[in-house]
């Protein structure tokens, strides 16, 4: 059921009292907190389970406020926000004066957007601040993409919990560095890499997403209890068979490609053709695999194209370290 007036009317309250609200993106859940409340951040940090150290995003009611947020703001970032928001972008800039160093993990750039969903826009609108709040799971785990999926997880940790629907996106914002004068993404995300190009007129730099890793330095991030192994597209049903064979119980990813086969594994989620399909089911599958009591999820990587780019980034990252390919 979808959030009303009262509310939202309640959940301002419960962000301006210092209390922890779980209110819906259109990309997934954000476990909010009022960002000038450093004990209220603190709070964040101490429920997700997450280091102090890795800041939160801004979340404002609209670019009209990016002044009181940041500082120095240049001309491309404003390009990008003015094209952008609200929507799935977030820009990492100068740190303004109202964001306190608790929210930014002690750095002096602040990363802030405004995200494109009623009831977050009627929820910043009526606190009228800025909402610090990163994805609604603990650290490490898969975000949440229902208002469940946070009741589920976090529970009695969230002073109040607005229900949005389902995210219409399904995967986080696209996080872009706008400090310096070549901007660069840091996080795919729900704002394709094309779309950037097309309004900055030139190329972006993303991060290197090989699966190759040096054990132990990138702990895996957005991941289900089941261990994820990626393979190639064409192995998805033979190598899931073979691992349900040696006794795993294994979960399978379905590329299109193999629609309708009949697969011997415990459990097999179709993956959709489209993208953004697949990007607004991805968290929903790997939570419905790990209820389903799967040990193991063998997937592939969708071509890193679009929305593409941020699946197959959040895939990488659930596969977590490794040491080969
Ligand atoms: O779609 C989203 O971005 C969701 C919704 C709730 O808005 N939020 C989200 O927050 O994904 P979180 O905390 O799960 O991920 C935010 C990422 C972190 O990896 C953090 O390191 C990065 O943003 N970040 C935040 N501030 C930064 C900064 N000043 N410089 C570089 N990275 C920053
Ligand atoms: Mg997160």
């Amino acid at each position: 059921m979808t959030a009303g007036t009262g509310d939202i009317e309640k959940a301002a309250d419960v962000l301006r009292a210092g209390g922890l609200v779980a209110l819906p993106t259109e990309t997934v859940y954000g476990l909010g907190a009022n960002a000038e409340d450093p004990a209220a951040v603190a709070r964040v940090f101490q429920v997700k389970g997450r280091p102090p150290s890795h800041p939160l995003i801004v979340h404002i009611a609209g670019a009209e406020h990016l002044g009181d947020w940041a500082e120095d703001v240049p001309e491309t970032a404003r390009l990008l926000a003015e094209r952008f928001w609200p929507g799935p972008l977030t820009l990492v800039l100068r740190r303004g004066r109202r964001v306190p160093l608790e929210a930014t993990g002690g750095l002096e750039t602040v990363a802030v957007r405004v995200p494109d969903h009623p009831v977050a826009l009627a929820l910043l609108s009526a606190f009228g601040g800025g909402v610090a709040a990163p994805s609604a799971n603990r650290f490490g785990s898969v975000s949440p993409t229902t208002a469940n999926h946070v009741r589920a997880e976090l529970g009695d940790a969230v002073d109040f919990v607005l229900d949005g629907g389902s995210c219409g996106v399904g995967v986080e914002s696209t996080i872009v560095d706008a400090t310096g004068d070549v901007p660069s993404i840091l996080r795919p995300g729900g704002v394709t890499r094309e779309d950037l190009e097309a309004v900055l007129g030139h190329p972006l730099a993303v991060p290197a997403t090989s699966a190759v890793r040096v054990p132990g330095q990138h702990p895996s991030h957005y991941a289900p209890r089941a261990r994820v192994v990626l393979v190639e597209p064409g192995k998805v049903v033979a190598e899931a068979e073979l691992a349900q064979e040696l006794g795993h119980q294994v979960g399978v990813f379905l590329p299109p490609s193999f629609a309708g086969a009949q697969v011997k594994a415990h459990a097999v989620v179709a993956v959709p053709g489209s993208m953004d399909a697949y990007a607004r089911g991805l968290y929903g599958f790997l939570r419905e695999l790990d209820q389903r009591g799967c040990d193991l999820i063998i997937a592939s990587l969708p071509v890193e194209e679009g929305l593409g780019l941020a699946i197959a980034n959040r895939l990488r990252r659930a596969a977590g370290p490794r040491l080969s390919e």
